[in-house]
């Protein structure tokens, strides 16, 4: 079984795919956390070149830097972790710093094919929930169910302010709607990959939902088409 999950930033995916996985056993795929990881990779060669990311993005040296490092992602009792070189990445990709940069690596269609044909791969051997911009569109064409959540960007940025506070507590709402916003724009212009709902997604509109709300919701949708 494929479920896949789409949605703009703060739209909920994540924390909505990982309680409805546990709840259908599935394992969560977090496309967006390989972004994430691509990103910290890049940023650690352009910081060695003494370079821009957007400089080095799709030189032949950063394809090959790439080649040599070992990004394995693994299931561990359902939920995804994804270890470079034996470490695991989660310490590093939730930083700022990766969400400013990370367009120029989500931008770059050798990123994208190199993280599909991951999903692809690990799709075969389990049944999957799938997070993301264009896992419905582009990675899940045939997904036995496909969602697509949204939210006013003001409760989605409150959502993201209670994350951000953890890493500053200075940052403001209007920082995060802004970032949210830029984003949203970046995500729904790229030429591939981008933000869009699948022609046949179910939306769910998340905005005055709590998380049990909208895990209710998908669950019974699914149990009732099954
Ligand atoms: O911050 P949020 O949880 O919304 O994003 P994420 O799921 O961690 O993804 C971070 C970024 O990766 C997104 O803003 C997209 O630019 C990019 N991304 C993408 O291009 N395609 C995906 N399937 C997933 C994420």
């Amino acid at each position: 079984m494929v479920i896949t999950l789409d949605g703009p930033a703060g739209s909920g995916k994540s924390t909505v795919a990982k309680v409805i996985a546990k709840k259908l056993s599935l394992n969560q795929i977090d496309s967006g956390a390989m972004y994430r990881s691509y990103t910290h990779l890049c940023l650690s060669f352009a910081k060695e070149q003494k370079m821009k990311i957007k400089d080095v993005i799709d030189s032949k040296n950063f394809k090959d830097y790439l080649a040599k490092q070992k990004l394995v992602i693994e299931f561990h009792s359902g939920r995804q972790i994804i270890h470079l070189n034996g470490k695991d990445m989660e310490q590093f990709i939730r930083q700022p710093e990766i969400t400013e940069n990370i367009k120029f690596v989500a931008d770059a269609r050798f990123v994208r094919e190199m993280v599909n044909e991951q999903i692809g791969v690990l799709a075969k051997d389990y049944s999957i929930i799938a997070d993301g911009r264009d896992m419905g569109t582009v990675v899940f064409p045939n997904a036995d169910f496909k969602f697509f959540l949204t939210a006013s960007l003001e409760v989605r940025a409150s959502r993201r302010l209670e994350e951000f506070k953890r890493i500053n507590p200075e940052f403001t709402i209007d920082q995060v709607m802004r970032e949210i916003e830029k984003r949203d724009h970046d995500d729904e212009n790229r030429e591939f990959g981008q933000l869009k709902p699948a022609q046949n997604a179910i939306f769910v509109d998340t905005t005055n939902l709590d998380l049990n709300g909208v895990v209710n919701v998908i669950i019974n949708i699914i149990q009732n088409k099954r």
